[in-house]
């Protein structure tokens, strides 16, 4: 297919008969990013997007914003699955988008469209066309804030590939990583940026991350992460303020909150640092949502950097794990993680001082640290 990302996340591409459930909250981006699938694969095949949420004329609208569309792009506003599958053999598509699940009506089916039941028995219909003919088929599904993906959820067995499309709609930046894939690996992630023209891919997502850092703030500190087999460099920004009232605030913006405690709790018994008397915000720039342990000692620089007021070096990063005794343990991948800091400009990198170090690149030194409570003394 023409989109690299989304090849990267499946793990090659569209696979003849392979059921994709694509979800993520309403907004996000998953009927432009359906859309421009179909645009790019319609060029050369025919492509039936299936839409029980906007009119042909909308979609048809919003694909000619998006690109060119081909007449091998065929535009059906269908919620009714009997029909949908008349529409089907007949027409015999090379690829199948359906937008959304929730919309689809199967009227020997009990319960409104969207329900559990109604949702379950229209993607069965379509994955057992999907499967008898070999087709590739797409499903949308929203899911909501609190992550209940209620709707799809039930869809997750059925279907061979569960991708999820996320990311802060207040920020540019979406990321797609595969829940499940049968076909390929769940590590791989895409990035994209959400532009006037649609979504378009991030071929080098450090810059752009590190591409909105002001100037050196106390509070920040750039993370060395690794998303698939992809390093990513990514500011870590912390806000450590006297609590007012008599429970501290925490809030974690793209990090885990859970974590954040943990970290918090490691600091205050390693670092003297005073948890209790701290509100503590936590932000990832760029509204990503980035799970990698090795984040853990930038976070840790972070909130020394913004309680202690200092601010730090700009060409020095971090990778390391932070466990539960204070320790800084070594994390995978580190020649990658290395090779990245060294090509955005990073002279110095705090890692674990546990086990054997690494060799950098030229221009790229290692510090190790081996407890939490050296890093202060390090750093600034
Ligand atoms: P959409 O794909 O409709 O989201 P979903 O199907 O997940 O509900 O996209 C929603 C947002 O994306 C919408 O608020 C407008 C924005 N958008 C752009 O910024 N640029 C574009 O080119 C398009 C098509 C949408
Ligand atoms: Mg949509």
């Amino acid at each position: 297919m023409g989109d690299q990302e989304l090849n990267r996340v499946l793990g090659g591409g569209a696979v003849p008969g392979g059921v994709v459930l694509l979800g993520g909250e309403p907004g996000i981006g998953k009927s432009t990013l359906m859309l421009q699938v179909a645009l790019s694969v319609g060029r050369k095949n025919k492509i039936l997007y299936i839409s029980g949420e906007e009119s042909a004329e909308q979609v048809r609208m919003r694909a000619n914003r998006l690109g060119s569309i081909s007449p091998e792009v065929l535009i059906f506003a269908q919620t009714q699955v009997p029909a949908l599958l008349d529409a089907l053999r007949q027409e015999q598509p090379d690829l199948v988008v359906v937008d959304s699940i929730q919309t689809l009506d199967l009227p020997d089916q009990d319960g409104v469209p969207g329900s559990v039941g109604q949702i379950r028995e229209s993607a069965a219909a379509l994955t057992a066309w999907a499967k008898t003919t070999g087709t590739p088929l797409f499903m949308v599904g929203h899911i909501t804030k609190e992550g209940s993906l209620a709707g799809p959820k039930v869809l997750e067995h059925m279907v061979d590939v569960v991708l999820q499309f996320e990311g802060d709609r207040h920020h540019a930046y979406r990321m797609l990583r595969a829940a499940k894939n049968r076909f390929g690996t769940t590590a791989e992630l895409g990035i994209y940026e959400m532009t006037g023209e649609g979504l378009s891919a991030v071929d080098h997502p450090s810059e752009v991350l590190l591409g909105e850092r002001g100037s050196a703030e106390s509070g920040a500190a750039i993370a060395v992460a690794l998303q698939g087999v992809r390093p990513l460099l990514v500011e870590i920004q912390a806000l450590v303020s006297t609590a007012v009232y008599g429970t501290p605030q925490r809030s974690g913006t793209g990090f885990d909150l859970r974590r954040l405690n943990m970290l918090l709790a490691v600091l205050e018994k390693r670092c003297a640092f005073k948890l209790a008397q701290f509100d503590v915000f936590l932000n990832v720039a760029g509204g990503l949502k980035i799970q990698d342990p090795a984040n853990d000692l930038a976070v840790v620089a972070a909130i020394l950097s913004s309680s202690l007021n200092l601010s730090l070096d700009n060409r020095t990063c971090f990778a390391g794990e932070v466990g539960l005794s204070g320790e800084i343990r070594p994390v995978p991948r580190m020649e990658q993680r290395m090779a990245e800091a060294a090509r955005l400009g990073m002279e110095r990198m705090l890692v674990s001082g546990h086990g054997k170090l690494p060799t950098p690149p030229r221009g790229l030194t290692l510090i190790p640290v081996q407890r939490v409570n050296e890093v202060q003394r390090v750093v600034f």
